[in-house]
């Protein structure tokens, strides 16, 4: 378990969810994790449970990225985890007719922004060392259009090019910085909840939101933080550029696929 050794990791959006699931397993293969996030008292209790460094970080604001980049100045990994469906903030609508101009821009600024501040950020602190790994969270959203929640979609599509920008700029520059997405589908975490509820239909809510999903069940974090430590790792060390998709199954198929 020591993939990861000598390594310094940046995962944002750490407190819960796969950032939190992410940060543990970087930090089992002997990374050492700088858990950020916007969510101070969450950040704080996560990072004590897993043994690593907290350090608040809202991934819009470029003053924090500047702080961040004062106190990490050399990062072997980073990951632009944190997200924002968009439903958090506001109930919308978020269709493509209906949603407001602000709750369009608040999705792309935590999304988006953040990810090109935090791609931003990782090459200033990678390139010294001319190595590192740049890991994106997009989404199976980032693939296909989703029009009950369009800014969503539209900011992880986003992702999935900037990727494969950074990518390239990198290789350009003769750096082994690599930059890669991962595009996760239903993975189980507090997201949910509020799509979920606790009433009597969770079950039945929860088995409706995979009934097209080849394997039936929701992804677990600790999956998504599986393809997360192979991406840090020197394991995948020609892979740039790329995508990784887990979903179940989900994108294998489609409506045209014949039974
Ligand atoms: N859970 C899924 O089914 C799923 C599917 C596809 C993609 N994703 C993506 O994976 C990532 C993590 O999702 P999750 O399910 O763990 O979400 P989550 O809501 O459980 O956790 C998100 C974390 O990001 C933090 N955060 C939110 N806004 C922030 C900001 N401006 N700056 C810093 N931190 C901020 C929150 O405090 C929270 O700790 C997101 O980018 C999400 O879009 C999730």
């Amino acid at each position: 378990m020591t993939r990861l050794a000598g390594k310094t990791c940046v995962v944002t959006g750490g407190a819960r969810g796969i950032g939190k699931a992410i940060c543990a397993a970087f930090a089992a293969e002997g990374g050492d994790v700088v858990l950020t996030d916007i969510d101070r008292a969450g950040g704080t209790a996560t990072a004590a449970e897993i043994g690593c460094r907290f350090l608040p970080l809202d991934v819009r604001s470029e003053a924090d990225w500047t702080a961040l980049a004062a106190a990490v100045p050399i990062a072997d990994v980073v990951v632009n985890n944190a997200g924002i469906t968009g439903f958090e903030e506001s109930p919308g609508p978020h269709d493509p007719e209906h949603a407001s101009l602000a709750d369009w821009r608040a999705v792309h600024a935590t999304n988006l922004d953040g990810t090109f501040l935090g791609c931003r950020f990782a090459i200033g602190a990678m390139k010294g060392r001319r190595a590192g790994a740049i890991i994106n969270i997009s989404s199976r959203s980032g693939l296909v259009g989703i029009p009950g929640a369009a800014a969503y979609a539209s900011s992880k599509a986003a992702v999935r090019n900037h990727t494969k920008s950074v990518a390239l700029y990198c290789a350009q520059q003769g750096w082994q910085i690599r930059c890669n997405s991962i595009h996760p589908a239903a993975i189980l975490t507090e997201m949910w909840e509020p799509m979920l509820g606790d009433g009597p239909d969770r079950a039945e809510r929860m088995a409706a939101f995979v009934a097209d999903t080849p394997l039936k069940r929701f992804g677990l974090p600790q999956e998504v933080a599986a393809i997360a430590v192979m991406l840090a790792s020197d394991e995948a060390g020609y892979v740039t550029g790329a995508e990784f998709n887990i979903d179940g199954g989900l994108l294998a198929g489609s409506a045209a696929s014949p039974g």
